[in-house]
């Protein structure tokens, strides 16, 4: 029976006669709730509502991109997926709040980068861009967005801190369940059910925006493409990345390419650290003349060899930089290390880093930049009650800083029609069509797996970068993880450690990296989704069709009704992810000689040896070092290159099937580096499996509307026996 029934019941028959209808209407009824506005909602879309109220400050949305109209079109429409009578809104002199419903066995996901889990209900988050930490919300992607179980997603537009309660707190002008007695009740709970979440902002108002879907994933989806999808990275970027020591010079640099070059190894980006500069912390953003005497050379000589320029930087500007006195009249009160601070809402403020850095950098042929400390901790950055000269607000330039450093460099790089692969270490709201990858300092390697996943909650990219390791066994298993990633870097700034720093599994590593590059074709497409359908290339399994997602905690299923023991840690499968369509990935850890995975429905296969894997269920495999476990859906057809040679890369496929399902795949190609995509300068290859009349598979290939960056030669390989 529902709880919240027992409030007021009566002897009298009309009475209860009335409180059976109201419990049948169940939040309908919710207009009890007294000083509170009702939130008014406005369609923008099929399937996406918006509702505001009070005055907003610095808007979010403004460092997005567009929708794609079309694509969320296509999706098509639903109803509004709760009750809007049971939605409020309230300004007090200080706060602006809603109060959205929530059912009692609704679980909640999402909320931006987390680390630990994904299931958000029955607590309370501060979400504040910042270093991670132990502060429950304090992250470097805070993004103001949940997913519900029931099919719906809310973004909390604004640029304050939301906090934000999930099923936690009961006004007593609510649904309260029943009052129970702790000494001799069973189900007394120290946090009794709430029929609600509520949120709140410090100042003047928000925008609510309500995304339906039929399924997590569709919600997931309609919200990416409100910001225009995802991104479809130059191809170099999903290639190797190696960040190299930060006192390294240009010879240095080209002596470890010669060295990857001796063992082997690929190479696709060189990342250079905060010592390629002549200041940093804070930046001067110029070259260091002894280190890198002629950067034009320099960076040159590394794209003629295929090989792209990152650059560090933090946005704090040194006293000894060449664009100081210029951005000076831009920067707010405070410094950061003895920086200035620029205010980057301000037009003229922008053009002082972009004239610098493309006379400096971007004119030489650099690729790209990783931007640090854009979350920072409070004891490092500016405080709250900072100014600048835009009039913006401290803590709304803090939560919005690194979008804005995003929007800038994309805006800039695609008006010069090169896409660029980027890193950053904060993010917020819709950053799905923004360049740019996360990372963190924080070195977990569980951790990193479920912040690869729980990222495709909220339209970002995590890499679970490596640096280093105390065992050739925990090099090769983070490798792994890199490997099956949207960005696979060793980032070895200051353990100055190559690939096969480990000899004892250097073939182990370079087999890792090999497998990961010659599923380029693969993985760019499922980009290509992620930009045309706002599908995450690297999901969590709360976005897979036929995963259960049964929430435990160590005394067994969480059951929410009763919800006895909430204050147990819920439970959840967070290593494991989905890699594209069709590839579930299971990484391990160092230590784990067998480990459990949880397989949707249908049946899966195994990636290396195309063996039915299970159905449905938990299996318990044993490991092996050499590989990371991988499974593969029934039907599943996924392109791999043959040859990851810088001059074969592009000819030849092996197309491999695994199990017996007939199926199809568009397989999707480009030029790799321009946005020339966005004027249909693509190919579309159909790739189809059917059941001969023997019984037999069959596997054909059909170039759809061009044949211009197609493959010359496809073979097929039908993995399961
Ligand atoms: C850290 C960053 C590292 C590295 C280092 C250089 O803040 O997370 O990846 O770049 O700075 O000083």
């Amino acid at each position: 029976m529902n709880t919240k029934c027992k409030l007021g019941q009566s002897r009298s028959l009309l009475l209860v006669g009335l409180l059976f209808l109201f419990c049948l209407n169940g939040y309908a009824q919710n207009t009890l709730i007294s000083d509170m506005d009702h939130l008014k909602w406005e369609k923008m879309m099929p399937g996406i509502w918006k509702a505001s109220f009070g005055e907003m400050g610095l808007n979010p949305i403004d460092y997005t991109n567009l929708p794609n109209k079309e694509a969320i079109e296509e999706l098509g429409d639903l109803p509004f997926p709760f009750d809007k009578e049971a939605t409020y809104s309230l300004l007090t002199p200080t706060r602006a709040s809603i109060r959205l419903p929530l059912n009692e066995t609704e679980q909640i996901y999402g909320l931006g980068l987390e680390f630990e889990g994904m299931n958000r209900r029955s607590n309370v988050y501060s979400l504040k861009v910042d270093h991670y930490g132990g502060t429950k919300g304090y992250t470097h992607a805070p993004v103001p967005f949940y997913i519900s179980s029931k099919g719906y997603g809310v973004l909390i537009n604004s640029s304050q801190r939301v906090k934000i309660y999930v099923g936690v707190g009961n006004r007593k002008d609510s649904n309260l369940p029943e009052v129970i007695d702790r000494t001799t009740g069973k189900n007394w709970a120290a946090r009794p059910i709430s029929d609600a979440i509520e949120a709140s902002v410090e100042g003047g108002g928000m925008e609510i925006y309500v995304f339906t879907g039929e399924t997590n994933l569709e919600v997931v989806q309609r919200y990416n493409l409100f910001f225009g999808g995802g991104i479809i990275p130059p191809k170099w970027g999903l290639g190797f990345w190696h960040r190299v020591h930060t006192t390294s010079s240009d010879e240095d640099v080209l002596k470890e390419i010669q060295e990857f070059e001796n063992n082997n190894f690929p190479l696709d980006v060189i990342g250079l650290e905060p010592g390629w500069q002549s200041f940093a912390y804070p930046c001067s953003y110029d070259w260091d003349s002894t280190r890198f005497p002629s950067p034009g050379n320099f960076v040159r000589t590394l794209n003629e060899k295929g090989i792209k320029v990152n650059l560090w930087e933090n946005p704090y500007v040194a006293p000894s930089s060449t664009m100081y006195e210029d951005i000076r009249p831009y920067t707010g009160s405070h410094t950061v290390w003895l920086g200035e601070v620029p205010d980057y809402t301000i037009p003229e403020a922008r053009q002082v880093l972009l004239n610098h850095h493309e006379k400096n950098h971007l004119n030489l042929g650099v690729s790209g930049y990783k931007i640090d400390e854009v979350d920072g901790y409070d004891v490092w950055l500016w405080p709250d009650h900072a100014t600048f000269p835009s009039g913006t607000d401290a803590v709304e330039m803090r939560q919005v800083y690194g979008m804005m450093m995003q929007d800038m460099f994309d805006d800039y790089f695609k008006e010069k029609n090169t896409r660029t692969y980027s890193l950053i270490r904060s993010a917020y709201i819709g950053s799905s069509n923004h360049n740019f990858v996360l990372y963190s300092d924080y070195y977990d390697h569980q951790g990193y797996v479920t912040a690869m996943a729980s990222a495709s909650l909220a339209g970002l990219l995590w890499t679970p970068e490596i640096r280093s390791a105390d065992s050739a066994e925990e090099w090769v298993r983070r490798f792994q993880t890199v490997a099956f990633s949207p960005l696979m870097m060793l980032n070895a700034w200051s353990s100055g450690k190559k690939p096969w720093s480990f000899p004892e599994v250097t073939d182990m590593v370079r087999n890792t990296i090999e497998l990961r590059m010659k599923l380029l074709p693969y993985l760019y497409t499922a980009f290509y989704d992620y930009n045309q359908k706002g599908i995450p290339p690297f999901r969590a399994m709360v976005l897979e069709s036929g995963y259960n997602d049964q929430v435990t905690s160590k005394n067994g299923v969480i059951d929410d009704v009763k919800n006895p023991y909430a204050e147990d840690k819920r439970l959840e499968v967070t290593d494991q992810y989905m890699m594209g369509p069709s590839i579930l990935v299971a990484p391990i850890f160092t230590g784990q000689k067998d480990r459990k995975i949880v397989l949707p429905k249908g049946d899966w296969f195994d990636f290396y040896s195309g063996e039915y894997a299970g159905n449905g269920e938990t299996i318990t495999i044993q490991t092996k070092l050499e590989e990371i476990p991988l499974f593969v859906k029934d039907g599943a057809i996924i392109p791999m290159l043959t040859s990851i040679s810088k001059e074969e890369k592009e000819k030849s496929l092996e197309v491999r099937h695994y199990g017996s399902k007939a199926n199809t795949f568009l397989l999707y190609n480009d030029d790799g580096v321009s946005y020339d995509y966005e004027k249909g300068e693509f190919s579309l290859t159909e790739l189809s499996v059917e059941k001969t009349k023997n019984g037999k598979l069959s596997g054909n290939s059909k170039a759809l509307n061009s044949n211009k960056f197609t493959y010359d030669t496809i073979t097929w390989k039908f993995m399961t026996k």
